[in-house]
């Protein structure tokens, strides 16, 4: 599906010289583009980042880490709009910090992820200095120069860089950060699973050694699978759940890895257990999609005793999805709003 708000930026994006940054997440998978040698791609999702090196353009893969740019020193900077608004005010702050003065911030998204907004505040940021275009009466670019220094405050980014405690349980409190999938809170899907894990890690014919989890976000399952024993892997494409993840597991002193895949592509190890709440999209592409990827991979990485439990809207067709890789699946809790599946057998 072609991205109206991506077209815009793209003549930027060719015609960018010196020093040019692509600032690129989910929104920019399968956005077919030249390679523009003069262009780093930074990224914070792991599989974007392959996709694109794979197509020839240098990429870094990090949680929009700017660190390695001193203060004016980059020329171009161009930019597809983030879902989330702590990550889109963190890149704007960013652009003017490192822009030279003169230097260019091409900025572009859709009227209902608030593109108008962001190119006010950005305007004002930059000291008025904006040309706007649209491609249809729903897609936005604004091309900004930098003055050099910002002529305001700095937009209100949450603190995008800091790693802080943010839900607090009986047992635990979770340290995460923006740009996280549900930063701030304990999803209330996970929460369900936990409450119904014994229940059915009972079913295993001996205790779990070691478990996956899938998907991992900031580490709740996986955190709250460390009663049972065993030694967990944690993995997500994400660079700021990463982050979140480690810093959980280290605090926690919690046996555990954390490893950087794509839907777990590279992970060889099979699992007795594993537990996922699968991302519902990805960028433009369908729910679908995803939830197939996340059921192969659970295929793939159990043991054939194993049980792998998914946690999904009760809405989501994940049962008849599941059909054609395990021989067993078992919808073994609803609670009006999520259902808990077990499946096992893998095909
Ligand atoms: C619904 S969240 C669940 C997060 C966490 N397990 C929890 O319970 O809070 C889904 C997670 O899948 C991750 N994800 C999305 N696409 C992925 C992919 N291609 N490979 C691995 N993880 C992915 C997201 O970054 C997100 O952390």
């Amino acid at each position: 599906m072609t991205d109206t708000a991506f077209t815009l930026l793209k003549p930027e994006l060719d015609s960018a010289s010196g020093l040019a940054l692509w600032i690129a997440d989910e929104n920019l998978l399968n956005q077919a583009s030249n390679v523009n040698p003069a262009v780093t791609v930074i990224t914070n999702r792991y599989d974007l980042c392959q996709q694109l090196e794979s197509a020839g353009w240098a990429s870094q893969f990090s949680d929009f880490d700017f660190t390695p740019y001193a203060d004016h020193t980059v020329d171009k900077i161009i930019y597809r709009v983030s879902k989330e608004k702590p990550v889109v005010h963190h890149v704007i702050n960013q652009a003017i910090r490192i822009l030279k003065p003169g230097g260019t911030l091409c900025i572009a998204g859709l009227k209902n992820e608030g593109i108008k907004t962001y190119l006010d505040k950005a305007k004002k940021l930059f000291a008025g200095q904006i040309e706007q275009s649209k491609s249809d009466k729903n897609s936005w670019m604004g091309i900004l120069h930098s003055p050099g220094a910002p002529d305001t405050e700095l937009l209100e980014d949450q603190d995008y860089t800091s790693l802080r405690v943010v839900a607090t349980d009986e047992n635990v409190s979770y340290i995460s950060k923006p740009g996280v999938y549900g930063w701030n809170k304990i999803d209330k899907g996970s929460a369900f699973l936990i409450a119904e894990l014994v229940r059915f890690t009972e079913r295993l014919p001996a205790p779990p050694k070691t478990a996956l989890d899938l998907g991992c976000g900031y580490g709740y399952l996986a955190i709250n699978c460390a009663p049972l024993g065993c030694r967990i892997t944690a993995t997500d494409n994400n660079a700021g759940a990463l982050l979140a993840c480690q810093e959980n597991i280290r605090q926690l002193g919690i046996d555990a890895e954390v490893i950087v895949a794509d839907c777990a592509e590279g992970i060889s190890e099979r699992f007795p257990l594993i537990i996922c709440n699968p991302p519902f999209h990805q960028g433009f592409s369908i729910e679908g999609d995803m939830t197939d990827r996340f059921l192969d991979a659970a295929r793939k990485h159990l043991q054939s005793d194993g049980i792998a439990c998914f946690v999904v809207n009760l809405h989501i067709p994940l049962e008849r999805k599941a059909k054609k890789l395990f021989s067993t699946i078992e919808t073994v809790a609803d609670n009006g709003s999520f259902k808990l599946i077990l499946l096992s057998q893998p095909n």
